[in-house]
């Protein structure tokens, strides 16, 4: 179901997928081209996308929460998806902005919930907390095998030590693939997949046709 747009005239889009996919790349690549034609574009990305939540990232993403289970990252990427959606999301929406966000619940019901293995329950009342009517109205599922993503995420940070999910094994981010592969299958009227082994220019016009196809000819 999509949201009510009278009440946020804005456009919510999320892109969505495994490591290395190039979401990040695809968000910017995609405002750029929002932005050339007049229109205000907000990027953002989860967790994260305003400073509490930020704050709840380093903590995420460090691990530190990792031995509490599944259930407490659960909770934890909630309290940050509640703080991004009141601070940042809704108040662009409302005044009628483009958000652009590199994931969001897709990427809860993919890592914590079929990965993760928590409880689809606990996964959809933490959802429905969090975003109400706050849904997207299209989600790009960038789509590439594991081995090529994991390569370009280790390609991209160099030196840096993986985050608390990159340095699961190929097996969970083969899962992975499967898990918004089959979100997608499961929501086609909110879902498109994009093959993000093209080359990035490719990936946005492919992207673009989308964003056009879904929410109409936007000039
Ligand atoms: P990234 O933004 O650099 O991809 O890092 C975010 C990491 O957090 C990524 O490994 C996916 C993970 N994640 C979850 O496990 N659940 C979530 O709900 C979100 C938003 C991200």
């Amino acid at each position: 179901m999509s949201a009510d747009t009278t009440a946020r005239p804005g456009r919510f889009i999320t892109l969505e997928g495994g490591e290395g996919a190039g979401k990040s790349t695809q968000a910017r690549l995609l405002a750029d081209r929002l932005r050339s034609l007049g229109h205000e574009c907000v990027v953002t990305r989860e967790p994260g996308g305003s400073p509490m939540a930020e704050a709840l990232r380093e903590v995420i993403l460090s691990g530190v929460a990792a031995p509490l289970g599944p259930s407490a990252e659960t909770v934890l990427f909630t309290a940050a998806r509640i703080v991004h959606v009141v601070q940042t999301i809704m108040p662009a929406l409302k005044r009628g902005a483009f958000v652009v966000c590199d994931r969001f619940t897709d990427s809860t019901r993919v890592y914590q919930g079929a990965l993760g293995k928590v409880d689809p329950k606990l996964i959809d009342s933490m959802e429905e907390i969090a975003i109400r009517d706050c849904r997207p109205d299209l989600t790009l599922v960038l789509d590439l095998p594991a081995k090529t993503g994991l390569a370009r995420a280790a390609a991209r940070r160099a030196n840096e030590a993986a985050d608390r999910f990159e340095a699961e094994g190929l097996a969970y981010h083969e899962g992975l693939r499967e898990g918004f592969l089959a979100i997608a299958k499961a929501e086609p009227e909110r879902c498109r997949v994009i093959d993000a082994g093209l080359a990035p220019e490719n990936v946005a016009d492919a992207i673009w046709a989308a964003v056009q196809d879904r929410l109409g000819l936007i000039s």
